[in-house]
């Protein structure tokens, strides 16, 4: 069993959270949901779950769930004491990704992300913009240089997908990926074999 954070901001493809909290979840392992105020309500909108609709679905895939108040500071992942394997905020928005660059840690989300890096535990951010200005990517390359993990959801067409599902799909295999764990969400390359 491991132990994960998920954050959700409120930049666009919250699905791509909701997919990877459901396949760790579903693999026995502990998350742990922290959703800005922006995130829900892009939630919302996206996928038309609201915030205790979608504690209740992820609730069926197993695993431990625990989700927080974006306020509750007392929370233990505000700890660098209490152990993780490894956080990801996805999706990452500008302004998340530009409190993170600067240490700002003004809620859970942020001091979390930022116990992370001084805990040289993995951080993975899935920044969803376009296009990105020179602050967008100067944040990036700040983070990046402080231990992140920059994996943007940029979806590839060589394994074929034929659905919203299968593009969504090779983003979180992307992500478990670089957690380093098994997964077939997508097709691998093998060279045209
Ligand atoms: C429907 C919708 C989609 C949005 N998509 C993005 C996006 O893809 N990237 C982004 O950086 N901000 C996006 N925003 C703006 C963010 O929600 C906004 O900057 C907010 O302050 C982010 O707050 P948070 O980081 O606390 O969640 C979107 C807003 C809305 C309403």
């Amino acid at each position: 069993m491991s132990r994960y954070i998920v954050g959700i901001t409120g930049a666009s493809g919250s699905i791509y959270g909701i997919r990877l909290a459901e396949e760790l979840l579903k693999k026995g392992d502990e998350v742990h949901l922290i959703m800005t105020d922006n995130g829900r309500m892009v939630t919302a909108h996206e996928t038309g779950y609201a915030a205790d609709t979608l504690t209740a679905h992820l609730k069926e895939y197993g695993g431990k769930l625990r989700s927080y108040d974006i306020n509750d500071l007392f929370a233990p992942v505000a700890s660098g004491s209490f152990k993780v394997d490894g956080m990801i905020v996805v999706p990452c928005s500008m302004a998340a990704l530009a409190r993170i660059a600067t240490g700002i840690s003004g809620n859970l989300l942020e001091r979390a992300a930022d116990v992370c890096m001084k805990e040289r535990r993995r951080l993975i951010l899935v920044p969803r913009e376009t296009p990105l200005n020179s602050i967008h990517l100067g944040n990036m390359l700040a983070l990046s240089q402080a231990g992140a993990v920059i994996l943007p959801p940029m979806p590839a067409f060589y394994h074929g997908p034929q659905s919203i599902s299968d593009v969504v799909d090779f983003i979180v295999g992307k992500i478990l990926d670089n957690l380093g764990i098994e997964n077939d969400l997508y097709k691998r390359w093998n060279g045209g074999l």
